[in-house]
């Protein structure tokens, strides 16, 4: 299968172009498009604005060893962007975090499947809009037992960054209204009580 408009490459001449096509860039995918199943399921999973690309292999190809090609475009902007470590790659994700990281900003990204000279159309990924899709992971807990208290610390989770040493940004900081549903247990009593609390500081008095 050709894609529309493509004109027919007569065979003796197909390998010097492919040549010329793939040099400038040295890493250039050469495949005709149309001639695969396309990849399924495309999806951001983000967890404190960590956000990888997901995708299944395609339905009809197991056991065919297929790569992958992602390319993403920043909402608003014109082009589809390369990146250029999820190119020709087997694994079926790819870490957009660096590209995607204006979280205020909304992506797109995209998959093709290729196969020797062979590759699939595009599969695209819905609408991610960082801000309102990411996740928050847990908080951490720090207990400290007083008399007849409990004093309990939360730590909201750290925002994603670049390099280790990058000054750290809490989830706090991007979502000021963000809330804790503790649960205290007692197991004698065998007693739960649930409370919502958007400090991180909690104090509990225990009774017997
Ligand atoms: C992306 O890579 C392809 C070749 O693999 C190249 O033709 C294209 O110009 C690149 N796009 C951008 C925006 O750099
Ligand atoms: C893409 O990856 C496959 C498998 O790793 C390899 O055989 C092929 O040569 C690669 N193609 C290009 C253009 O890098
Ligand atoms: C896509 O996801 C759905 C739901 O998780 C699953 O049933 C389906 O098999 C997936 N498709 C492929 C091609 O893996
Ligand atoms: C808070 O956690 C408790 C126990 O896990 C659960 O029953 C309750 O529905 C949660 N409340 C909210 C608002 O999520
Ligand atoms: C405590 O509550 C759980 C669920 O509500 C119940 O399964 C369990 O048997 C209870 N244990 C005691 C000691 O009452």
């Amino acid at each position: 299968m050709r894609a529309p408009g493509r004109p027919a490459l007569r065979p003796l001449l197909l390998p010097p172009l492919l040549l010329v096509a793939a040099a400038p860039w040295g890493l250039a995918v050469p495949c005709v498009s149309g001639g695969l199943p396309k990849p399924a399921n495309i999806t951001f999973l983000s967890i404190n604005m960590k956000n990888v690309l997901q995708w299944n292999r395609p339905e009809d190809l197991q056991g065919v060893k297929v790569t992958y090609t992602v390319q993403y475009f920043i909402y608003g902007q014109k082009k589809w962007l390369n990146k250029s470590e999820c190119r020709n790659i087997s694994r079926t994700y790819c870490d957009l975090s660096a590209e995607t990281s204006d979280y205020e900003h909304q992506y797109y990204a995209k998959v093709k499947a290729i196969w020797g000279t062979e590759c699939s159309k595009w599969a695209e990924s819905g609408r991610f809009y960082p801000f309102l899709e990411t996740q928050i992971g847990p908080p951490e807990v720090a207990l400290t037992l007083g008399d007849k208290s409990i004093s309990v610390v939360l730590t909201a989770p750290e925002k994603w960054k670049r390099n280790p040493e990058d000054i750290p940004i809490s989830m706090q900081q991007i979502y000021s209204n963000l809330k804790y549903n503790v649960s205290v247990s007692n197991t004698k009593s065998n007693r739960t009580v649930s409370l919502q609390w958007n400090g991180a500081y909690i104090h509990v008095l225990l009774c017997s």
